[in-house]
């Protein structure tokens, strides 16, 4: 490829606590910059923090601490989760830092100077939790067009960036430049908004009313608008009006990586900011789809949260950046559930990929003692393996460059499958049986070779387990990078295979596990244990084992109501990881239903589902009683929900 490749994710709100949603946008950030820098081509990732605005005003003073504190906590998460994830970003930005609010306060005043921006009166619909002013017409039902909550009428003297003079430059921009804005449905989108006259864009905010952000140069009395602000990271983060040196190797952007919420924000505010700045283009505004659990949109205020943690910790972190790839074709939305994740897992990786590495390395050191041999006549079989794995290559290139890396992934594990049906039909244990020595060494060659290059397509997604792949494959030294080394390596031949380990262990099921019927002599001896360990326990005592058949797990209160006819119970929907479920409580009379909503608290998870009042309980939380008083067991600290406790 060789050009320069510079992406960026959307800078996150520093008061959220990422998930999936976060997770993908910068998993897919980190692919395209590790296959670029694959190729060699001088690559720059840019992800990071929001942090100015009305929310997080209102979050730190719901603390008690001022704006700054509260981000530098908060901006943790995100920092910890992309090292755990292997995000290899090149730098990580936050709205707060010096020389981003140097350049905002440059780039406002300029504009200023240069009459681009202008005061005056201004009447609209604010959405605090948008943070967007809306046209009466804008609304829908009177409410806010984006979220559908109220929204408050406000007057008052602003600053205004002239962008409706933009409007039509900027429709013809997008006409004649098909990349610009992609997939091709969404340049529609913008297109279609732009269709209505293009107001401009309110970029002050009056200190008395939100005093966290950047103050305007030209007056005090104002602070910018968040979205000014924050789109301007993408310039300030490579040098823009610091490092002049640096901002020429790096802008235009070749790709903003956004999710299909901020589509405006990104290509209407954002090209015209920039045409007023004089500046270039970014070359493509990328907008994908929403994860959802069931149909809705996952977001913390729905309560409906998976936390990326968990499918982590069951999984390991290659097999997660591998499903959020593999799953979403990036135009659409995707569902997320725990079922979907394990079914590919262990479908595509366990099954697969992993089958077809142990069946090589075990024919191969029974055949060889490890050394991979030297391929003999080319037949049918092997040059439809080889086809397969071309293709692979060629689609996955394709596919870098069209962001549509679900298509890419696609096609390596459809070089996977071709590699166990060639084995299969090929029966190289048949071939060793029989002494057929060159046909034997053809199949294990190829089928090798064929794994090598296809781990080599997976590593930007997989960066671990394939290099595990490598290593056991004795190609980690044989100098191949990425895909454009392929081009040159001959082949596996005379590497060293090493034994396998299996590297992505199937995930069973726990309804799976509990559908198989132990065998009867394993259940009896089982049996014979326990009743030994307990003639053995003093009265009143329980052993480890048997503690631990109770599963405690912290959960999270999502809604609490009363139990009508019944003052003593609260019915309570609660998250316990990935999942929500209901329970019923006799708490009624220690906590209202306002109290407890927010709590993390802890219950046994696997209590037998039971009916009090006629409503399913499913599982028991823990609280402490003391005659008349009761307090809720709760977690000292901050816990996701799922968490076993023991
Ligand atoms: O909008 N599915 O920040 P944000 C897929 N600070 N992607 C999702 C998602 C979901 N359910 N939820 C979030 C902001 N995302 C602004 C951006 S940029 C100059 C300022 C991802 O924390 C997706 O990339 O709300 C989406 O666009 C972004 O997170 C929004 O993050
Ligand atoms: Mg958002």
């Amino acid at each position: 490829m060789s050009e320069k490749f510079y992406v960026t994710t959307p800078i996150y709100y520093v008061n959220d606590r990422p998930h999936i949603g976060h997770a993908y946008t910068t998993v897919l950030g980190d692919v395209l910059a590790r296959s670029h820098r694959s190729f060699s081509d001088p690559t720059f990732f840019l992800t990071g923090t929001d942090e100015h605005g009305q929310k997080v005003q209102q979050a730190a003073e719901k603390r008690g601490v001022d704006p700054l504190t509260h981000c530098n906590e908060t901006v943790v998460r995100f920092q910890e989760l992309w090292q755990r994830l292997g995000i290899t970003n090149d730098y990580f930005i936050r709205t707060t830092e010096a020389n981003h609010k140097k350049i905002v306060a440059k780039i406002m005043q300029d504009l200023y100077d240069r009459d681009e921006i202008y005061k005056a009166d201004y009447t609209g619909w604010y959405c605090v939790g948008c943070e967007r002013f809306f046209t009466e017409k804008d609304l829908v039902d009177g409410k806010c067009p984006d979220c559908g909550r109220d929204v408050n009428a406000i007057t008052e003297s602003n600053y205004f960036f002239r962008m409706s003079k933009y409007q039509d430059w900027l429709i013809d921009y997008i006409q004649t430049h098909p990349d610009f804005i992609l997939p091709a449905f969404r340049a529609n989108e913008t297109l279609g908004f732009l269709k209505k006259p293009l107001a401009d864009l309110c970029i002050s905010r009056p200190k008395s009313r939100l005093a966290w952000g950047i103050e305007l140069p030209f007056d005090k009395d104002y602070v910018c608008y968040v979205w000014f602000d924050a789109l301007i990271n993408y310039i300030s983060g490579v040098g823009y009006g610091s490092d002049d040196e640096k901002f020429k190797a790096w802008w235009p952007a070749s790709c903003h990586l956004i999710g299909k919420d901020i589509l405006t924000t990104h290509t209407v505010y954002w090209p015209t900011m920039l045409k007023a700045m004089g500046l270039e283009m970014p070359k493509t505004i990328f907008a994908h789809g929403w994860w959802l659990t069931g149909n809705s949109k996952m977001s913390k205020s729905l309560g409906n949260v998976v936390n990326p943690m968990d499918m982590i910790d069951r999984a390991g972190v290659d097999a997660f950046r591998y499903f959020l790839l593999a799953e979403m074709s990036p135009g659409n939305d995707a569902n997320f559930s725990e079922e979907s994740f394990i079914a590919r897992y262990n479908s595509d990786l366990a099954n697969d990929l992993g089958n077809l590495l142990s069946r090589v390395s075990k024919l191969t050191i029974r055949a060889t003692g490890g050394e991979i041999p030297v391929p003999g006549a080319v037949t049918a079989d092997d040059r439809e393996l080889a086809d397969a794995v071309t293709d692979a290559i060629r689609i996955m290139e394709e596919c870098l460059k069209s962001y549509k890396l679900d298509q890419g992934i696609n096609a390596a594990l459809n070089a996977v499958r071709a590699g166990n049906r060639y084995l299969e039909k090929c029966a190289p244990w048949t071939l060793a049986k029989n002494g057929e020595t060159e046909r034997l060494n053809s199949v294990l060659h190829n089928a090798a070779d064929a794994l090598c290059r296809v781990a080599v397509l997976l590593a930007p997604v997989m960066p671990e387990k394939m290099a595990e792949l490598l290593v056991v494959l004795g190609a980690d030294k044989a100098g191949i990078k990425g895909i454009a080394d392929l081009k040159d390596f001959k082949s596996v031949a005379g590497l060293t295979m090493k034994e396998a380990t299996p590297l992505f262990p199937r995930i069973i099921v726990e309804e799976e596990e509990a559908k198989k019927p132990a065998p009867q002599a394993e259940k009896k001896a089982k049996a014979e244990k326990v009743q030994e360990k307990k003639e053995e326990l003093p009265a009143g005592l329980v052993t480890i084992d048997e503690f631990f058949k109770t599963q405690l797990k912290t959960a999270k209160v999502l809604t609490a109501e009363k139990v009508e006819g019944a003052d003593k119970l609260l019915k309570l929907s609660i998250e316990v990881g990935s999942k929500t479920r209901q329970l019923v409580a006799g708490v009624a009379q220690f906590y209202t239903p306002e109290d407890i909503v927010g709590k993390t608290i802890v219950i046994v998870a696997n209590l037998k589902p039971a009916k009090i009042r006629g409503i399913e309980s499913q599982g028991m939380l823990l609280a402490a009683k003391d005659g008349g008083n009761l307090k809720l067991v709760t977690i000292d600290g901050d816990m996701p929900s799922g968490v076993s406790i023991g």
